[in-house]
């Protein structure tokens, strides 16, 4: 199994690294920490992983996406499976009065990911197999007050996701755009754990693990995880607007 991850120091991406290592798969973990980096791979050396190699990336430098991809094909040669993980999410108060980053946040959780997608897809299409997972979120269902620029980074990050899809299924190519729910991870380190919100909140083994069993089977087109989440995305997509303005979550 040849295996790629982009933003592989991710709390639920780690999880997925650890099961891939386990099975004895041939890995290329791409993030921007590079200690943190080695640690990963470190610990998948140790698991069992066949081979580790590592490539520095920050996602603001999307327009070079194309790196990654040609580093992939040099060292894995075919993909099995991809998982496009990394992800930002900043506090929205911050980027109301400084468009340079909220633009910057945007290109990081956003845009990045259409690029990656944009340099898989010819790879993809020529070798006619493989599984694409991208980390999407509820948060894209929905545009939110306190987490527009993220929302709308991940809005287009699910579109995006489900345009290749179609287009990708003639070719055999399998993807899946993952929906967390809020998962215990640093990315949330500042939400409480108590009350409804910490009700709701996953282990990242739990996502980790669902995330790999879907990438395992090539489905479900659309995962959310917890499962229940379809059910709670489809009550907030309900509020009509003129509520849920007044509601400013
Ligand atoms: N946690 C949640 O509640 C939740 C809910 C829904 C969706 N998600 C999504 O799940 C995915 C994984 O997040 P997580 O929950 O595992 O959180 P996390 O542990 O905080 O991981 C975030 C990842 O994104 C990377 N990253 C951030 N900025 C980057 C940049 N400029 N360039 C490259 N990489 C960058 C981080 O790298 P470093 O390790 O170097 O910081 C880290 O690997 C993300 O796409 C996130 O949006 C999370």
């Amino acid at each position: 199994m040849r295996v790629l991850i982009v933003g592989a120091t991710s709390g639920i991406a780690q999880v997925v690294v650890r099961l891939y290592a386990r099975d004895g798969a041939r890995l290329l973990l791409v993030g921007r920490d590079a200690a943190k980096l080695q640690a990963v791979a470190a610990d998948a050396h140790v698991r069992g992983a066949a081979a580790v190699e590592t490539l520095l990336w920050d996602a603001r430098q999307w327009e070079r996406a194309g790196e990654v991809v040609r580093r992939a094909r040099e060292w894995l040669q075919e993909l099995d499976v991809v998982l496009i993980a990394h992800g930002s999410l900043p506090q929205q108060a911050e980027l109301w009065h400084n468009p340079v980053r909220a633009i910057e946040e945007f290109h990081i959780t956003g845009t990045s990911v259409i690029a990656l997608l944009a340099e898989l897809v010819p790879v993809l299409e020529a070798q006619r197999r493989g599984v694409v997972g991208v980390i999407s979120s509820v948060a894209g269902e929905r545009g939110r007050a306190a987490m527009a620029i993220y929302g709308a980074a991940k809005a287009a990050v699910t579109a995006a996701t489900a345009g290749v899809r179609g287009h990708l299924a003639q070719y055999g190519v399998r993807v899946i755009t993952i929906k967390p729910g809020f998962v215990d991870t640093p990315m949330i380190a500042h939400l409480p754990r108590s009350g409804l919100i910490g009700a709701m909140i996953a282990s990242p083994e739990r996502v980790g693990r669902r995330i790999y069993r879907a990438l395992q089977r090539g489905r479900p087109d659309n995962l959310y995880v917890p499962w229940w989440w379809r059910w709670v995305m489809l009550l907030v997509r309900a509020i009509p607007e003129p509520l849920f303005k007044r509601l400013r979550m």
